[in-house]
């Protein structure tokens, strides 16, 4: 792969779960690493691990949902590190509630989070990537931007927003030597994301979960391989492409599982 010596990445959401592992695996490959998150204690332990590998990586709290700091932040992040070459926007929050059950307000919080705050740090990066002509910006997405889940619009959405941008992105930026990657995982465990408040208790088995491993492995390849989009597992492609081939056939079978598991 790419060797991300003297090379630097920014990951947002690294206080906890995939962002934690992928930002220690982006380290680990030789890039100095900048850490976002609101729980700075968490983050002092991610970064202390960061530091063994690349002492002068460093962190910022932040909270990505005030759209106004993300400016800030991105000009903070600038400063420090002179330039960002790598930008894996994982910071991210579920919304497991079912349309009935959910505020407007919902909505639109899962939205600020999820979408206009990734987008807001990547046009803030993306002058100074393409000044230079050179830079990956990343997002960590979710099969559900692809795949409907059951009781996951406002989620759901807020993925599919991010991952109609960064197509449209990948597009633009042709030419550019600015290079564009979308990370679609399924379901993965060992994260925070199952027991935030505010949530359902989640209709699929935790047993299935894959480790962060798997995502941080999912990113290193994009980077390598300059491809755009990645599922984690890899075989949810034919899901989607199967959805794609016959979308009535997909929604009546999502609406038949759910059933069965609401009923278990
Ligand atoms: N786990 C899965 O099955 C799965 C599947 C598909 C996609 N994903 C996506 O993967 C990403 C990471 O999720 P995860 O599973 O690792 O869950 P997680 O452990 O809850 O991680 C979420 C991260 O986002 C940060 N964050 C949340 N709100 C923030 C805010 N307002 N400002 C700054 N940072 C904020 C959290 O840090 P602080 O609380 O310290 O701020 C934390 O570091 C998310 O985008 C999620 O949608 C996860």
């Amino acid at each position: 792969m790419e060797t991300l010596r003297g090379r630097t990445a920014l990951v947002t959401g690294a206080s906890s779960g995939i962002g934690a592992v992928v930002a220690e695996a982006l380290a680990g490959a030789g890039a100095r690493v900048g850490l976002v998150a609101r729980r700075k204690d968490r983050l002092e332990r991610v970064l202390a691990r960061c530091r063994e590998r690349v002492p002068d990586s460093a962190m910022w709290v932040a909270d990505l949902a005030d759209l106004d700091a993300v400016d800030d932040l991105a000009a903070a992040v600038e400063r420090e590190f002179g330039a960002v070459d790598v930008l894996v926007n994982n910071a991210g929050m579920p919304k497991r509630r079912r349309v009935q059950d959910l505020s407007p307000a919902e909505a639109e919080d899962v939205m600020r989070l999820n979408y206009l705050s990734p987008v807001r740090l990547t046009l803030a990066l993306l002058p100074g990537m393409i000044e230079r002509g050179r830079g990956h910006l990343v997002a960590v997405g979710s099969v559900a931007a692809r795949l409907g889940p059951p009781h996951e619009a406002a989620y759901a959405a807020s993925k599919a927003a991010l991952t109609a941008f960064w197509e449209c992105m990948a597009v633009d930026l042709d030419g550019t030597g600015v290079q564009v990657h979308v990370v679609q995982p399924a379901l993965i465990g060992g994260t925070e994301l199952f027991t935030q408040p505010g949530n359902e208790a989640p209709l699929s088995d935790l047993s299935d979960a894959l480790p962060p491993q798997d995502v941080a492995d999912a990113v290193l390849n994009a980077l390598a391989e300059g491809r755009f989009e990645q599922y984690v597992p890899d075989w949810f492609h034919e899901m989607a492409s199967g959805k794609a081939a016959d979308v009535d056939a997909f929604v009546a079978g999502v609406k038949e599982w759910t059933r069965e598991r609401l009923e278990r």
